[in-house]
């Protein structure tokens, strides 16, 4: 594995996916000097928590050191710089990149201008490959395993980057089925299902939840994505298509596992966190894990190719 830079989920391999699973889970309780004295960019010019503060609790457990944009209007972008500009001049600062942008296809623009290691943070509704990464991890550790499940995938599908990103990687393994409820206004994108096909995966498209329950391993909520649409009143009107609750939760198998990459608004009720089948405040926390492995790799691989 010679990897150094990570902008898309659509060109990892099952070796690489199985690799950082199990380096992510080394990390669980260790800290290391895997980035002693390195500079890391931690660049958001689009809202998030999770994905920030996981990323920069990484960097500080390697060892190393952040600077940081939180806010796109405190930077020259906001004075009309363009991306490629931004880049070339940061890469220049720090010796890795992380980076979440509001447009598709900003990772990929970005990496023309520097060859130093980079990890997309999330580009508009295209990608968020270290979530997906991470959604692996957490369910091969709730499920002890990936082959043989059935995934569905509830909500947002059109915008939900995580879906999208998921997506890809679930199609390296034999999963039994996934399944995409969603309002018909809120479809999984056909370029998704072909790549599935293709894979010979089995499909199934609904609008309902309730009726699926009894078949579901993984429930992986989404939030309707409300920044990604152009009318807002179609937001209001979708807001809210399906709410989870405990209820719900008891008609299913008890086996099953509740991921979201959050945050939530109302599609799941707090009932529903006390309860086992409850994995999505794990699934936060394995994001430091892996987010640890994929900084420590991408940083080793980008020294061994210099030297
Ligand atoms: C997701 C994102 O930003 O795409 N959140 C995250 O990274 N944990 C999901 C979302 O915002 O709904």
């Amino acid at each position: 594995m010679n990897r150094t830079q990570l902008t898309t989920t659509a060109d990892l391999t099952k070796e690489e996916v199985d690799f950082f699973i199990k380096d992510a889970e080394e990390f669980r309780n260790k800290r290391t000097k895997d980035l002693d004295g390195v500079i890391v960019a931690s660049l958001f010019f689009e809202p998030s928590t999770r994905t920030r503060l996981s990323f920069e609790s990484a960097v500080h457990r390697l060892g190393g050191r952040l600077i940081t944009v939180a806010n796109a209007s405190s930077t020259s972008m906001k004075k009309g710089e363009t991306l490629n500009d931004t880049i070339n001049v940061i890469e220049k600062y720090a010796d890795i990149l992380i980076m979440r942008h509001p447009k598709e296809g900003a990772a990929a623009e970005a990496c023309q201008s520097t060859k130093k290691p980079f990890l997309n943070a999330g580009d508009g509704a295209n990608q968020h490959p270290t979530q997906a990464l991470l959604d692996m991890y957490t369910i091969h550790n709730e499920m002890g395993k990936i082959d043989g499940l059935t995934i569905a995938f509830v909500g947002d599908l059109k915008f939900g980057r995580t879906v999208h990103s998921l997506l890809y990687l679930l199609a390296l393994y034999n999963v039994k089925k996934i399944l995409f409820i969603s309002p018909e206004q809120l479809k999984i994108p056909n370029t998704y299902l072909d790549m599935l096909k293709k894979k010979g995966i089995e499909l199934e498209e609904s609008s309902e939840l309730n009726k699926h329950m009894q078949e579901i391993d993984i429930l992986y909520m989404t939030r309707i994505q409300q920044e990604r649409f152009e009318d807002l009143d179609q937001y209001y009107q979708l807001k809210g298509s399906y709410v989870l609750t405990a209820n719900l939760i008891k008609t299913g198998k008890p086996k099953m596992r509740v991921m979201h990459p959050l945050p939530r608004v109302d599609e799941i009720t707090t009932d529903v966190d006390e309860l086992e089948q409850c994995a999505y405040f794990r699934q936060a926390e394995n994001g430091v894990y892996m987010r640890m492995a994929l900084l420590k790799n991408l940083w080793k691989n980008y020294n061994i190719e210099a030297t």
